[in-house]
């Protein structure tokens, strides 16, 4: 069988023809989820009508929490549902020592301010969908539990909606979990096997426009913010700050003047911290911004087809996320794997974005 095929993505304007495209979100916050949310509530081509919490980075209970806090930071308000304490087959496994004790670093939010929905996550994605038929953006930054389970609740959900992103796997390229496993999919890689099977049945031959858009970390590792970054940051949001260097004591809180440069600084530490201590340098992959990025624009990334699959029982594999390139199961591609991105690009219209949101709520 002949080699990639090159994506074409869907990009059809929302139906109403607003400029401001509905976007749900599902997010295990998580420092870069934060980052995300933050990137959306910048956009003005972008309207969040629900938030899912999903148990990954923190439990679900600390995700609602960092997502409400988060929200009163920002004088936001958007539905935030609660999602599943635990992935469909697998136990939970939190990862404090990336993203903090709380998920969010070194930041301290305001108290939680305001309420959960009294529905739960899986039933708000289907309300959203319904809601916005043919509209609707979703996007997935943390495990894909609550979207598998949405999708047991309203087979039709993949046609609802008007694109799906994704971020999660490694295609081609080592894991940050296992040496073969994404955190994302690892965490419940039944969920994710589940979503790619189910998603691609829903759209049989309509589909190749309508293939989820996955972005692995063979793509978002290049995204990688550091102290210059976050610096200029600050400067477009007018806030004084002092540039955070390598050479700082752990830990040291930010002197940012506005509220939300100080919660990024203080949550971006944590996670340079992190990566630092892993061998990667003074830096920080932001892989959840660049998928909230993609989901408003597809046009940031280029893209080949492929069929993927999870690896759900491997003794060393498990949770590994498999692309048949070249079809060798014979089966149609099921999503569009992000292959190519420019860092300056996102990087720039990032700062374009969240600086002068940011000096709004200074
Ligand atoms: C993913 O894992 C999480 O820790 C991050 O928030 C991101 O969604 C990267 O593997
Ligand atoms: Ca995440």
């Amino acid at each position: 069988m002949a080699g990639p095929i090159v994506s074409r993505v869907s990009r059809v304007s929302g139906a109403n023809g607003s400029s401001a495209a509905p976007i749900f979100v599902d997010v295990d916050t998580g420092v870069d989820d934060a980052m995300a949310l933050a990137y959306l509530l910048a956009s003005d081509d972008a309207r969040i009508v629900g938030i899912a919490s999903t148990a990954g980075n923190v439990p679900v209970d600390q995700v609602c929490a960092n997502n409400l806090g988060l929200l009163a930071l920002c004088g936001a308000d958007v539905p935030v549902s609660r999602g599943s304490d635990r992935p469909l087959a697998a136990p939970l496994r939190t990862a404090e020592d990336t993203h903090g004790p709380e998920g969010l670093g070194y930041a301290r939010l305001p108290s939680r301010d305001g309420t959960l929905t009294d529905y739960d996550a899986a039933t708000a994605w289907v309300k959203a969908a319904r809601d916005h038929p043919g509209e609707l953006i979703g996007l997935v930054t943390g495990p894909l539990t609550n979207l598998a389970l949405a999708m047991r609740i309203e087979p039709a959900l993949p046609r609802l909606l008007r694109r799906l992103v994704v971020m999660g796997g490694a295609f081609d390229y080592r894991g940050n979990t296992t040496p073969v496993a994404e955190w994302n999919i690892s965490v419940d890689p039944e969920s994710g096997s589940e979503v790619f099977t189910v998603w691609s049945a829903a759209w049989g031959l309509d589909r190749p426009t309508h293939l989820p858009i996955v972005l692995g970390l063979n793509l978002t590792e290049n995204i990688a913010m550091t102290p210059t970054i976050l610096s200029r940051l600050a400067a477009a949001a007018g806030s004084a700050t002092t540039p955070m260097s390598v050479l700082d004591d752990r830990g040291s809180r930010s002197a940012a003047s506005n509220p939300l440069i100080r919660v990024l600084e203080d949550a971006m530490r944590f996670y340079f911290e992190f990566h630092f201590d892993q061998g990667e340098g003074y830096l920080a992959h932001l892989h959840d911004p660049l998928a909230a990025a993609v989901a408003l624009d597809p046009d940031l990334v280029r893209y080949e087809q492929a069929t993927i699959d999870v690896e759900l029982t491997g003794t060393l594999t498990r949770g590994m996320t498999v692309a048949d390139w070249r079809g060798h199961w014979g089966r149609q591609p099921n999503a569009h794997i992000g292959v190519g991105v420019d860092p300056e690009v996102f990087f720039d219209r990032f700062i374009a974005r969240v600086g002068p949101y940011a000096a709004t709520l200074g």
